[in-house]
């Protein structure tokens, strides 16, 4: 277990490191990396998929439009995004916001499962189709369509260590379409539901 006052320090060498990564062509389009930010010791990890434009030019992630949608999400669940760590399956913007290919989120998710070592996150909500996949894929889990499998909480283990898995829909999805940002707020409302859960296993310890 990473000591509680050495995780931030641990996450803001990483981010240097990101900063500085040439390991696939990506970064060549983009302003800057975006490593990821927020609570180095949080019960909560996000992870999207890949900076956009507003992303690329702050260098933090989700701050764009559907970062607006995900910080109403987080209050509707008593959080603010402070209190999370909010990460992404690629650090570099994609270019005209493409999907990322294979060989990129290859060379990039060591970045991310670091990040998933130092946190040691009690739950991870993978926002969208790309993110679910790379997680989901440690508990040999695959699925077809996001749909099908959102809302639904896998118990697991990454790098050693006990979480819950929460897939659900990429924020950026409910912006055009009320079904989904439904869906999404009643993903959140399980999302809050076994925060609180862990909170109380803890406390029994
Ligand atoms: N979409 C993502 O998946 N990540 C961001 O950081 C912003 C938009």
């Amino acid at each position: 277990m990473v000591q509680e006052t050495g995780r931030q320090e641990a996450i803001e060498r990483l981010a240097a490191v990101i900063g500085e990564c040439r390991k696939c062509p990506l970064w060549e389009n983009t302003h800057c990396a975006v490593p990821g930010e927020g609570n180095a010791g949080a019960d909560l990890m996000l992870i999207g998929e890949a900076p956009g434009k507003q992303e690329d030019l702050t260098g933090r992630p989700f701050v764009g439009r559907a970062g607006k949608f995900l910080e109403g999400l987080l209050a509707g669940i008593g959080l603010s995004r402070d209190e999370v760590f909010i990460a992404n399956i690629v650090k570099h913007r994609p270019p005209g916001n493409r999907d990322p290919r294979d060989e990129e989120i290859r060379a990039c998710t060591p970045y991310l499962e670091e990040q998933i070592r130092i946190v040691e996150p009690k739950v991870i909500v993978m926002l969208g189709r790309h993110s679910s996949r790379y997680i989901l894929s440690f508990l040999a889990i695959e699925f077809d369509r996001i749909t099908e499998i959102r809302g639904t909480v896998y118990s697991g283990s990454l790098f050693g260590h006990p979480v819950r898995l929460i897939p659900t829909l990429h924020p950026a999805a409910a912006l055009y379409n009320p079904a989904y940002r439904e869906a999404l707020e009643e993903d959140f409302r399980i999302v809050g539901r076994e925060l609180a859960g862990a909170g109380e296993s803890a406390a029994q310890d």
